[in-house]
């Protein structure tokens, strides 16, 4: 199965991508942790990446396409792949459709978290993760079960994202409705869209999907 998640900052797509990779055992495939992985390699992309990144905007098309086209190639997507965070362009969509054509592949689902502008900052300033395993938290919406122990992996030290800031997350939430909100119509067009209510708690969000899913 091959899905897109779609959603601006904060919608959940991270946290619904990680439980179906668990229920459905296909690969999620995150654009951002890509990029934060190529950021904390110190290498001259990944300081350009950085600049971006921290202002809000978007990475340029080349690089990420780049990165998913060589992605998808590999042995753990033989199965299938979720999508978390690509396409966020016309163009990258555009040339998702190349790919997977190339490979004989088509897009099984495009799902649509749909949530509410404003609350999406009080998501993501609230947001923490694991240092040692990368397990996501809230402050208010999904604390660990022990205050300051990881609920997967027992660690003890937790991070936030240097772009989880009110301002940043202004900028990240323009440049889905002016860049990425344009490929919910191109995938409509072609009957693939299906939305979920992303207002809704985290279960009730996993229940819609898996309903979906079959
Ligand atoms: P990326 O890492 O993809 O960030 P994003 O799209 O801004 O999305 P987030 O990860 O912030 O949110 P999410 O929807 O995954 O929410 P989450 O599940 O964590 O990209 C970062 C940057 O990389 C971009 O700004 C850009 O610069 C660059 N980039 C990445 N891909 C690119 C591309 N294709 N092209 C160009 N540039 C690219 O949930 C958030 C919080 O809310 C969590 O704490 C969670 O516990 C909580 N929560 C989740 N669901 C619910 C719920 N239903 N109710 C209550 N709380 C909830």
């Amino acid at each position: 199965m091959i899905l897109i998640i779609v959603g601006p900052p904060g919608a959940g797509k991270g946290t619904q991508a990680k439980k179906l990779q668990d229920d459905y055992g296909i690969i999620q495939l995150s654009t951002g942790d890509m990029l934060r992985a190529k950021v904390s390699s110190e290498s001259e992309i990944g300081r350009r990446c950085k600049e971006a990144m921290e202002s809000g905007k978007l990475v340029s098309d080349d690089l990420i396409i780049d990165i998913i086209s060589s992605r998808i190639g590999e042995d753990d997507c033989k199965n299938g792949f979720i999508l978390d965070g690509f396409p966020r362009t016309t163009p990258q969509a555009e040339a998702l459709d190349a790919m997977l054509e190339e490979k004989g592949l088509g897009i099984d689902h495009v799902i649509e978290i749909s949530v509410d502008d404003d609350a999406m900052i009080q998501r993501i300033t609230g947001r923490f993760s694991c240092a040692q395993c990368g397990a996501g938290y809230h402050d208010e919406f999904q604390k660990p079960e022990i205050e300051g122990v990881c609920d997967h992996c027992g660690g003890k030290e937790f991070t936030r994202r240097s772009d989880d800031n009110a301002e940043t997350v202004r900028t990240r939430l323009e440049e889905y409705h002016q860049q990425t909100a344009p490929i919910i119509t191109h995938y409509g067009n072609k009957g693939l869209v299906e939305s979920v209510d992303g207002m809704a708690p985290i279960d009730s969000v996993s229940k819609q999907l898996n309903a979906i899913l079959g």
